[in-house]
């Protein structure tokens, strides 16, 4: 299975190349896995944030554990779900599906309630987790995606979520910073290509009930 081969061959890069960038051509293939990714009734609530200005980076660097990813690598990549869901997600969601199956829209009125009602029983930890639980499903396909293109990427919570926020102005936008991941081409010394994956073993992972 090539998709095993390609995740024995990434690894959370530690030292990108500065020089090297990510072609127009891969990123767009890399937004498309994103926008191809699942997420819980399918609404997608959160937005990605493709940072190039390095002023920016290195203000952000400050708030990143001093992690050289932050500025050395091509792109730096902010995931941030919505702070809360408004009934104005669901009905663009529903819009959208309208659209894309050529149905009327009063016909998933009822889908949508139900959708609402759920998410409401959620009190706002839950809702928040929730939210944020779906920028990771977008993260792993980043990584795979990385992985197929040979393209490095380092996932990374080694962050001050709240300077993000407060850097990349998202509470007026409505988003949190979740996640983030910097990706470009491994530097030649960056030592950590050459280890061993450490994993926890299968029969650890998996139990058959
Ligand atoms: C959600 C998440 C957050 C991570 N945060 C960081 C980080 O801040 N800095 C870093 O160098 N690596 C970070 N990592 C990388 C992990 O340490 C790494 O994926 C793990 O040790 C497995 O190694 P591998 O990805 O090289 O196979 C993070 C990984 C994930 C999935």
């Amino acid at each position: 299975m090539e998709l095993i081969n390609h995740l024995s061959w990434r690894y959370a890069t530690k030292k990108f190349d500065p020089v090297q960038k990510v072609s127009q051509g891969d990123l767009d293939k890399i937004k498309k896995v994103i926008q191809l990714s699942a997420s819980s009734y399918g609404l997608q609530l959160y937005k990605v944030l493709i940072i190039n200005d390095l002023a920016l980076r290195e203000r952000l660097l400050e708030h990143s554990w001093g992690q050289p990813q932050i500025v050395d690598a091509s792109h730096l990549l902010v995931f941030c779900n919505h702070s809360d869901v408004q009934s104005k997600d669901v009905n663009e969601y529903l819009q959208h599906m309208a659209n894309a199956r050529n149905l009327p829209l009063k016909q998933l009125e009822s889908y949508g309630e139900f959708m609402i009602n759920s998410i409401n029983q959620k009190n706002s930890n839950e809702k928040n987790t929730w939210l944020r639980c779906q920028t990771y499903l977008a993260l792993g396909n980043l990584l795979a995606a990385c992985a197929e293109l040979k393209i490095d990427a380092c996932p990374m919570e080694g962050f001050d979520s709240n300077a993000y926020d407060r850097i990349l102005k998202l509470p007026e936008k409505g988003l949190q910073a979740s996640v983030i991941a910097a990706i470009g081409y491994r530097h030649s010394a960056d030592n950590t290509q050459m280890l061993p994956k450490v994993r926890r073993p299968i029969q650890a992972l998996f139990e058959t009930i």
